[in-house]
């Protein structure tokens, strides 16, 4: 019926604050979203239904390893649901095809990329665009997308909207950034995906432990290097408050960031809360050795190439 795509993201910078009461933690991070995407399709099935979920089955086709769930409690099942239930709320009772969801993962899976978050994201924009085609409702526009996209996870809001953007609160109120020029980042996957709420965790045992841990909330530098289009002076804004946590959860990635760096020199980060590691490269060619040398001298890794900043999520068919 349709299809959408949505897209990957790094985060450039990554600041922590302290732990709110709702259980999540206060950001300041830069976020640039990637080449790396994802696509999702709606395809009708035989039978109706006119209450509960239109979808009966999700099937899963992958360029990346890792296991993603095929029930509802994929995070693009529960945005369908999202999207059909606010319908039925503005709208009344509609009877609905039954829907199997079909998605093709090219984004590293349980790798702090917000895979799923992706998913999510390509299954409101789909959701809406077919209902309000197929019904002739209105559609539910950026301020109502972004608000379904926010009650799903804190990326979500971001790999809906893409390109260059800071966020704060919970890394869901975002404003966009300037960037000049393409940036391209050797992206190192671990075959073992790493939890994100395991990772903010540590990150709060380990603050209790040490004083050295403290949140880096300035975006400024940042901002500029962006604006500049001078990917040196981005390499030297990297950072991520997560990556101690990250580290001290999987040690081996030393070994990445180690044999990294003697390539790259200082230009490796964690990738969000892991266990992808990104290296920003000055050009394509110098990704791709990267790439290639770091799953070479590190079992149990592989490498990509990614550019950014990539779009939003759209539909494409
Ligand atoms: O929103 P989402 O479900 O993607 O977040 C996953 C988990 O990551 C949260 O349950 C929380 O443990 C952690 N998190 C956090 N602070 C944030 C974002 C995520 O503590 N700003």
């Amino acid at each position: 019926m349709v299809t959408a795509t949505a897209h990957g993201k790094i985060n450039i910078h990554l600041g922590v604050g302290p732990k709110r009461e709702d259980g999540y933690h206060e950001l300041a991070t830069v976020f640039q979203s990637i080449s790396a995407s994802d696509t999702l399709s709606l395809v009708r099935g035989e039978g109706t239904v006119s209450e509960g979920s239109p979808v009966v089955g999700m099937e899963v086709s992958q360029s990346v390893p890792g296991e993603v769930p095929t029930d509802s409690s994929n995070l693009a099942w529960r945005a369908v649901d999202a999207v059909v239930e606010h319908y039925r709320g503005e709208h009344g009772s509609i009877t609905l095809p039954q829907v199997t969801i079909s998605l093709f993962k090219g984004i590293p899976v349980a790798g702090g990329m917000a895979g799923g978050s992706a998913d999510a994201a390509a299954a409101l924009v789909a959701t809406d665009h077919w209902l309000a085609g197929e019904y002739g409702l209105d559609p539910l526009g950026k301020r109502g997308l972004h608000d379904l996209a926010a009650g799903l996870g804190a990326d979500v809001p971001f790999v809906l909207m893409g390109g260059t953007a800071l966020g704060r609160g919970r890394g869901d109120e975002l404003i966009p950034m300037m960037s000049r020029g393409t940036y391209h980042w050797a992206v190192i996957t671990s075959n073992e995906g790493l939890s994100t709420p395991s990772v903010f965790a540590k990150l709060d045992e380990l603050r209790e432990q040490r004083d050295d841990l403290e949140p880096h909330m300035w975006t400024e530098r940042v901002s500029e290097a962006l604006s500049s289009g001078n990917y040196g002076l981005l390499t030297a804004c990297l950072r991520n408050d997560l990556q101690p946590a990250a580290l001290s959860l999987r040690p081996e990635l030393r070994t990445v960031l180690q044999v990294g760096f003697s390539q790259a020199g200082n230009s490796g980060i964690v990738s969000g809360s892991g266990p992808t590691c990104v290296f920003l490269c000055p050009d394509e060619e110098w990704a791709r050795m990267i790439a290639a040398a770091v799953p070479a001298e590190v079992p149990g890794t592989s490498g990509m190439v990614v550019s950014g900043p990539a779009g939003g999520a759209a539909v494409v068919d």
